[in-house]
């Protein structure tokens, strides 16, 4: 497997922007991928958000297998970490994901009202690492009320922030962060998901990992898209595997061609809804 090349200052500048935009919000959304919640975490983001009040949000929730979505928003809240799964692309859970936000400043709610001034809106910002759905709940929450409520004093740069209803304000620009990571594995998911480029690593390795993945924990999805029999599945090795779905699906010898058409299945959620990133202990349904 080819060795991936990262790119220490773009990491480094995101990093600092992250870490600017910090001071100016209430509570950062932590944006992951429901399909690989902890693979799509950025492993510094406890140090770049510290204490500021935060919230995980698994993105893509429709993608994901449901049961192991569950099991992730109980194990964050086990942790003492407000979690909530939503579908930005369908606009689902976008309301609990409020409600999350309110019971988070609810102290500061009640103080307010306590002294008789009228609280200001709750300050968000969305950050997460490329692909995970951003821009996609930034529209989604914005919808036709876009309103720009002007720069705030004190900040540097302009930051513009977005009107959500009366209680909330988004900052109009999500904070990225790099993928990092040091598991190979992860690196696989990563790429399978598409938020690292597939340039990074042979498409034929993302394929493999597909299969051996599917075949483990997606038995039956497996055998039910490609039209291979149990038989092949217990007989051939993951390589042998791809190489018959490649004559099977008209590829001929060429297995990169089939091994993009399953990275893009995967990615169209054309072979089931699958979580990668699996809870420590698990029987394999295989
Ligand atoms: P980013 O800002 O974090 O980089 O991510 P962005 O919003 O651009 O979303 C990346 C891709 O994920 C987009 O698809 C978007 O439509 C899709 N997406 C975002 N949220 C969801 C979700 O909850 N469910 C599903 N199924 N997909 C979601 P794309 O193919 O890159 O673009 P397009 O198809 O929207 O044109």
């Amino acid at each position: 497997m080819r060795t991936i090349q990262w790119f220490p200052g773009h990491m480094a500048k995101a990093r600092r922007e992250a870490t600017e935009k910090m001071n100016l919000v209430d509570i950062v959304l932590e944006l992951v991928d429901a399909r690989l919640p902890e693979s799509s975490r950025n492993p510094m983001i406890n140090e770049i958000i510290g204490n500021k009040p935060r919230i995980i949000v698994l993105n893509k929730m429709d993608m994901a297998d449901p049961a192991i979505t569950d099991f992730w928003v109980k194990y964050y809240q086990e942790q003492g970490i407000k979690a909530v799964a939503i579908d930005a692309q369908h606009n689902k859970g976008l309301n609990k994901l409020q409600s999350l936000c309110r019971e988070l400043m609810s102290d500061y709610f009640e103080k307010r009202l306590a002294q008789g001034v009228k609280p200001r809106p709750i300050r968000l910002m969305i950050l997460g690492i490329p692909n995970v759905g951003k821009s996609t709940l930034i529209n989604r929450f914005v919808g036709k009320n876009q309103a720009i409520t002007g720069n705030k004093p004190g900040v540097t740069k302009a930051q513009r922030w977005l009107k959500i209803g009366k209680d909330f304000e988004l900052l109009d620009t999500p904070g990225i962060l790099w993928p990092k990571f040091e598991d190979p594995e992860v690196g696989l998911k990563l790429a399978a998901s598409g938020a690292i480029k597939d340039q990074l690593l042979a498409l034929d390795d993302i394929a493999l990992y597909l299969l051996g993945f599917m075949k483990r924990f997606y038995h039956q999805a497996l055998l039910k898209r490609y039209a291979i029999t149990e038989s092949d599945l217990q007989n051939l090795s993951l390589s042998d595997l791809l190489i018959l779905l490649t004559e099977k699906n008209g590829f001929g010898d060429d297995y990169t061609q089939m091994s993009q058409r399953m990275i893009y299945e995967y990615r169209e959620n054309n072979l089931g809804q699958m979580t990668l990133d699996r809870p420590i202990r698990e029987v394999t349904n295989a």
